[in-house]
């Protein structure tokens, strides 16, 4: 063995001075040349266990497949499948994640045990420089859910209630003076959807979910801070979340500064005893004291507040783009749903209440499940793997250090579930016979009971421990949203417009290509701001 050590050793002594001697240029193609095709033996290696995923080949090291990934994740996974099927692997960013596509991918990775899959592991990165210390993947999962709980205090339907009319009250006011419809003045316009869509959905989830100051706040220079908060929400934190940048350095001036704004409200309505059921800062004033007896401290209230906010944001902002953006190609669904808010409101003499959008629009909840269903807002979502994982009746081992990714977008879009999938059509959910997945079986992580089987293919809003706690709230601004523009408006594409946008997957959530532009007339019948309670 001495002797075989002795001759590579001496083998190599040569290869270097060998190397030494070469001119520059090849020593630099060398340098260049080396890594890759070592990368290219390793996954020739990789390629041959049995007990791996496969691997999806990449010429590069630590980039891997980022490019074809990052730019269309859903012709990625297609490819990927044809070729391996429901389960592979492929590297992102230095990462290697596992896909883990249908609805037993759904099954696997968000009813994951605790044990062995971690959220916040995948996500700390890109939320806690922007959200804030001590929430949500900033602390053990069980402050999580009990931090779920104490939001759901402001998501019943006794709030929904209330925000109905506040929510509306918005919508008219941006209709009356938003820059893009100045109904004061305009009887058609051309309205960028993308401005539009997230003004309101800020200034109705402000007004209800945190009052009427903070609402007001946004008619000042405050609302440059959530600018700047938001623009530091974007998928680069995952790979740099600090750096000494001039954009980072106004992220976290703007989230010292909104904290401190939300904490100077709860330190005012506590001295004033002025704790009511208003919004969501009562909620979590009266109720934010974990199971093991600790309290949550002002500022965490703060930063759970921002993170439940941007939470929202996104999500719903860019669901009612798709949906005007979709409903602009289809006149006779303005129709239809206008005609089913006449028929909810007596020709408008009865006003928009929660009930009535709950009881008597079903089209119109229809169009916001099939909006979901076409346009996931989370193209991927991800755990960090903890705990080497089997994947049930398959011989591949997930090892510790991976990342599991699952994509419910991507499964909304297959014909096999949706028959026409690429079709935009509410009326599929007529019979709404996808329900009949859900096994009907309750479980409850600690903020109230979902859905234990999470296979259904139809999974906007996720499952298992993470899943989403706004559904019923994005339902019910979403809902007054759009039945205020369908009673308002008749819109369609101005000629600069070709059809629905392709969608954008490199944003935070999916979001239409721009231009987003629609051309709004208002409707004959229209005769002032709604009716509400
Ligand atoms: C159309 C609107 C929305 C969609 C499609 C949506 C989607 C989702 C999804 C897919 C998840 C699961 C993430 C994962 O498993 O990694 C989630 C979690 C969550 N969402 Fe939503 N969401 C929406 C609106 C909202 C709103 C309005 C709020 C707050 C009022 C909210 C708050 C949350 C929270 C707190 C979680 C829990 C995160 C966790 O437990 O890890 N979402 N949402
Ligand atoms: C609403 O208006 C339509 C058409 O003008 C009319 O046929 C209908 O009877 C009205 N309904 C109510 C409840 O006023
Ligand atoms: C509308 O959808 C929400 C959320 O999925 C559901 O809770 C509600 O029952 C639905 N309402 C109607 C009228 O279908
Ligand atoms: C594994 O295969 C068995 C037999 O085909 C089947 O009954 C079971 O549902 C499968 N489990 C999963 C998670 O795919």
């Amino acid at each position: 063995m001495a002797g075989l050590t002795e001759q590579v050793f001496i083998k190599l002594q040569l290869l270097s001075i060998w190397f030494v001697h070469l001119p520059i240029t090849q020593k630099l193609s060398i340098v260049v040349i080396a890594p890759l095709i070592f990368n290219i033996l390793y996954q020739l290696l990789y390629s041959l266990r049995k007990d791996r995923a496969p691997l999806v080949f990449y010429w590069i090291p630590w980039i891997g497949s980022a490019v074809e990934y990052g730019t269309d994740p859903y012709g990625f996974f297609r490819r990927n499948q044809e070729k391996y099927g429901d389960v592979f692997s492929f590297v992102l960013l230095g990462r290697v994640m596992t896909v883990c596509l249908g609805p037993k991918g759904h099954e696997f990775v968000f009813n994951a045990k605790l044990n062995d899959v971690s959220a916040e592991q995948a996500y700390t990165h890109l939320t806690t420089p922007v959200f804030g210390k001590g929430v949500i993947y900033d602390c053990p999962n069980h402050r999580l859910m009990d931090q779920k709980k104490f939001v759901k205090g402001a998501l019943s339907v006794e709030s929904f209630k209330k925000y109905v009319p506040l929510i509306a009250e918005e919508v008219e006011k941006y209709f009356q003076t938003g820059s893009y419809f100045k109904l004061s003045e305009n009887k058609h316009g051309i309205a960028n959807i993308m401005v539009t869509q997230p003004e309101l959905t800020i200034f109705t989830a402000s007004r209800s979910l945190l009052g009427k100051q903070m609402r007001e706040k946004l008619n000042t220079d405050f609302a440059y801070l959530y600018s700047d908060l938001d623009k530091g929400f974007t998928p680069i934190n995952f790979v740099f979340s600090n750096l000494p940048l001039p954009n980072y350095k106004k992220r976290d001036y703007a989230q010292k500064t909104i904290s401190n704004t939300y904490m100077e409200l709860i330190k005012e309505r506590r001295a004033n005893n002025d704790i009511q059921d208003r919004d969501l800062i009562d909620a979590l004033m009266k109720s934010s004291t974990y199971k093991d007896g600790v309290k949550m401290t002002d500022q965490e209230i703060a930063n759970l507040l921002i993170g439940v906010l941007m939470g929202g944001q996104h999500t719903s902002a860019a669901t009612s783009a798709w949906m005007i953006l979709h409903l602009a190609e289809r006149p006779d669904l303005q129709q239809e749903l206008f005609e089913e808010q006449m028929r909810a409101s007596d020709n408008g003499s009865k006003p928009l209440t929660y009930e009535v959008m709950q009881n008597n629009m079903p089209l119109l909840n229809q169009t916001i499940k099939e909006t979901l269903r076409m346009h996931h807002p989370l193209h991927s979502l991800f755990r960090k793997v903890t705990r080497d994982l089997h994947f049930p009746n398959t011989s591949y081992v997930i090892p510790k250090g991976y990342h599991v990714l699952v994509s419910p977008g991507y499964t909304q879009l297959q014909d096999t579930f949706f028959p026409n999938a690429k079709k935009f059509d509410p009326h599929r959910w007529d019979s709404d016979a996808v329900s009949s997945y859900a096994t009907g079986e309750k479980v409850d992580y600690g903020f109230g009971a979902i859905s234990k089987g999470v296979s259904s293919p139809y999974l906007p809003f996720g499952g298992g421990r993470h899943r989403c706690i706004g559904e019923h709230f994005a339902y019910c601004q979403l809902g007054v949203i759009m039945s205020i523009y369908v009673r308002t408006f008749k819109w369609k594409f101005p000629k600069s417009m070709n059809g629905v946008p392709e969608p954008d997957f490199q944003s935070m959530v999916t979001l239409p290509k721009p231009p987003c532009e629609v051309e709004w007339e208002l409707r004959e019948t229209y005769d002032g701001p709604i009716l509400t309670a």
